[in-house]
């Protein structure tokens, strides 16, 4: 893990309110693993201090990008920074995917609106070809579905609102395919918390294995504050844990999603 100033290559619209930001950092670049985290410091607004964390999308030679939403102060202030300005990082930061092996379990993606994001260098650097099923509220939503096609994913496209691919909740194709073969795969699953609690329930009621990457609100990044803790199971009980530190990924099994009353 890194704090370094980083120069801005490109920051462009994708989507809508999505954006592609291309960072140089030959020392980074090298270390991120799948399903690590940068923390940016947007040094254009007033609590500049708090840091934001995002996912790593991609790594090319010596620069890495991250593939944002624009939602608040933050991450309007980042879209409005250009090629040349420099921004602080710290990266790579989690615990990420464990990667599949050849001729081991059959990835099974899961994707819900910028989860996409954290989905993305997996679905890259698997020696194993799956399915990815990206699903998103409105055509808008779903990025990079051509990015998984030419990586040789299958793609199962979903929308809320019926304006792109199969109409409903990106579970509905995920079900689907497990009910017709669920033996011998692994689902890999980031996204907003009602679909990653739904992932963790289908993995279970067929009982395949599944990894989650729980995106908690986050202050330091990097396990001194506290404020990104969630329930774990343990051998005796369960503990917190640190979504910035333990996590963002986790085996689905250990996650508590109500507290013990
Ligand atoms: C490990 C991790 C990876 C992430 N990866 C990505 C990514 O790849 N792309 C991306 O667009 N976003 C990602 N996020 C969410 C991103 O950090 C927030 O959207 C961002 O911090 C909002 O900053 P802001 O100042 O624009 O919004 P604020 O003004 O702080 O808040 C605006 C709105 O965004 C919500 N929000 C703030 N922080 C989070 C958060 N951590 N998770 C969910 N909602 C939040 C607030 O509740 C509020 O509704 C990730 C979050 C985590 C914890
Ligand atoms: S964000 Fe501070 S401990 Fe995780």
């Amino acid at each position: 893990m890194l704090e370094q100033t980083v120069q801005i290559v490109s920051n462009e619209r994708d989507t809508d309110s999505y954006f592609r930001l291309v960072l140089r950092a030959p020392q980074i670049a090298p270390l991120i693993q799948p399903g690590q985290f940068s923390h940016v410091r947007v040094p254009t607004i007033k609590d500049a201090l708090l840091r934001r964390p995002f996912s790593i999308f991609q790594v090319e030679d010596d620069t890495f990008s991250i593939l944002y939403k624009t939602v608040g102060k933050g991450t309007e202030a980042l879209s409005r920074m250009g090629t040349g300005e420099e921004l602080s990082v710290i990266a790579p930061l989690g615990h990420g995917f464990t990667m599949p092996k050849r001729g081991g379990e059959t990835p099974l993606l899961v994707a819900g609106g910028y989860g996409m994001a954290a989905m993305y260098l997996l679905a890259q650097r698997s020696p194993q070809r799956g399915i990815v099923f990206v699903g998103g509220r409105r055509r808008v939503d779903i990025l990079c579905e051509k990015e998984f096609h030419a990586l040789g994913w299958a793609v199962r496209v979903t929308t809320e609102d019926g304006s792109h691919g199969e109409k409903g909740l990106v579970t509905k194709p995920l079900q689907a395919e497990l009910k017709r073969h669920a033996k011998g795969r692994k689902l890999f699953a980031c996204g907003p918390t009602g679909m990653l609690r739904a992932v963790g329930k289908i993995a279970e009621d067929f009982n395949v294995p599944a990894e989650l990457s729980m995106d908690e609100h986050m202050c330091c990044g990097v396990g001194v504050c506290l404020t990104c803790v969630i329930p774990v199971k343990t051998s005796d009980g369960w503990e917190y844990q640190r979504t910035c530190t333990e996590g963002p990924v986790f085996d689905a099994r250990k996650i508590l999603w109500e507290m013990p009353g």
